[in-house]
Order: structure tokens, then sequence, then C-alpha cells
């Protein structure tokens, strides 16, 4: 039986991780801070797919989360790690401009929670040869904007990390995919007026099963849809007396 760890499984792209895993009999551990949610998502996913699924609440931006003797108890009820997933993580309000407050909040869940769980199931993964490790992006990380600041430089340490952590365990049998996401159908997009596409969960998720079945995933960084790679590699090129003048 495959096996995956989802941090973030309650809502959006992570719920409809839970489901698509689920559905392709994955036994899993699924994270998010609101105990009730977590338990509630767990339940749903054990009633429709017939599944093993432990709910863990936890608020992976917390300092002191344990995340080495996390990723051990998950490999202990799992038997096996073949894949941790991270869409844990989002923008934060009060994000727009200068502001310190936001600058910690926007690391916590975006930058530093993702990249200690990537490390210990990372170490887990290598000492057995085996694993895929998912972690999501944003296109804020290559086109950062008034908007969303500190969220944007948040997502950009965590594609660093990745890429790092894809060099380091590349010849230890382990994966690290980024997902690049533009606007997605989410509590995160809810009600606002957005000047380009927006994605459904759903069809995230079917993306990121079908990079996780490949025999042996490729690592690397993979915008969703394609053609945001387009729009956030023309953005980077325009001069900035032109970027500055962008409203969006
Ligand atoms: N939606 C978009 O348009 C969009 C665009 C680009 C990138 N992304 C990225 O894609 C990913 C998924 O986004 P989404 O829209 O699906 O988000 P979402 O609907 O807000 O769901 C986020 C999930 O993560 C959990 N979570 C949030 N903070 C957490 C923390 N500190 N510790 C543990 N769990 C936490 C939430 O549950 P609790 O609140 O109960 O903890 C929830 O289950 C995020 O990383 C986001 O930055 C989204």
């Amino acid at each position: 039986v495959p096996t995956a760890v989802l941090i973030g499984a309650s809502s959006g792209v992570g719920r409809a991780l839970g489901r698509r895993l689920a559905s392709a009999g994955y036994s899993l551990v699924i994270v998010s801070r609101d105990a009730r949610d977590i338990e509630a998502s767990a339940a749903d996913l054990r009633l429709r797919f017939g599944v093993e699924c432990w709910p863990v609440a936890q608020d992976i931006a917390d300092p002191s989360w344990d995340v080495d003797t996390f990723a051990a108890e998950c490999h202990e009820r799992l038997g096996t790690l073949d894949a941790l997933l991270v869409p844990a993580g989002g923008g934060l309000p009060g994000d727009a401009g200068p502001n310190s407050k936001a600058v910690n909040e926007a690391l916590g869940a975006n930058y530093a929670g993702p990249a200690r769980a990537a490390a210990a199931f990372g170490c887990l993964m290598s000492a057995r040869g085996h694993g895929t490790i998912v972690l999501f992006s944003s296109i804020a990380a290559a086109a950062p904007r008034t908007k969303n600041t500190a969220y944007s430089a948040a997502k950009a340490a965590l594609e660093a990390y990745a890429a790092g952590l894809r060099h380091a365990l590349s010849q230890r049998g382990v994966s690290v995919i980024v997902i690049a996401l533009g606007y997605v159908d989410s509590a995160q997009t809810f009600g606002l007026r957005l000047p380009f596409p927006v994605a459904r969960a759903e069809r995230v998720a079917d993306y990121v099963l079908s990079r996780l079945n490949q025999r042996s995933p490729a690592g690397g960084k993979y915008y969703f849809p394609w053609f945001w790679w387009l729009v956030t590699t023309g953005l980077r090129c325009l001069p900035w007396f032109v970027y500055r003048r962008l409203r969006f």
C-alpha cells in the first residue's frame, strides 16, 4: 500500500489532494491546525475510500514543533514513507508593503514549517533510498508585489531551500518537487476579482498525482498551469520603470 503524509489537508489544494491520494489507495497521515476540521477530514477519507487515515492537529509554524519526532511517528504508523506533501501556507492579511509583523508571520507557515518538514522526512527517506517530497510555491515568488511582500519572500526562500535539498538528496533516491501555483479556487481567493484564470483545486491535485505516479518522479520546479511560467518569465524581463506601474 502506498503511503503519504499530507500537511495542510483540511482545505483547498490539500483537501483535493487528500481525496485523490485516498482514491488511489494511499494510507495517510493528514495535518492541519484545527483539530475538529482535520479529524472530520480523516473520518471523511476513511469512510469514502476505505483507507487508513490518521489526523494530527499541529501548527507547523510553531518553532517548538518537534518535527523529527513527528516524522519518526509517521514512519512507525505507516510502515513506509513514499511521499510528503506540504500544501499548508498562504497569504496573510496586512501583508501589503512594509509591515514588520507580516515578515515573521509569513515565514512560519510558508518557509520554516515546510522546510523543516522536508528536512526531517528527507533524512528518513534518504536512509531508505526512496521517497518524494512535494512543496508548494506561488507565482508571487517570481513576481513580488506590494500586495504580498513578505509572502513572496517566504515562498522564494522555500524554493531556494528546495533546490538545495533536491541537490543534496538526488543521489539518494529522493525527489524534491516544487509546484508553483497561480490562482487557485480556495478559501484564499474566495470573493476576489482576479485578472487571470483560476485553477480548480482538483486539477492541481490531478497534476500532482500524475507527477507522483511516475516510476521515479523527476525533481524540480513546475508551474501549474504551465502558462504561469510564460507570464512570470515575461514579468521578470520587464524593466523596472514598466514593472512599477503594473496594477494586479
Ligand atoms: N489559493 C491560491 O490562489 C494560491 C496561489 C498560489 C499559491 N498557493 C499556495 O498553495 C498552497 C495551498 O493553498 P490553498 O489555497 O489550498 O490554501 P487553503 O485553502 O488556505 O488551505 C491551507 C491548508 O493548510 C492548513 N494550514 C495553514 N497554515 C497552517 C499551519 N501553520 N500549520 C498547519 N496547517 C496549516 C489549513 O488548515 P488550518 O487553517 O486548520 O491549519 C488548510 O488545511 C499554499 O501553500 C499557498 O500558499 C495558493
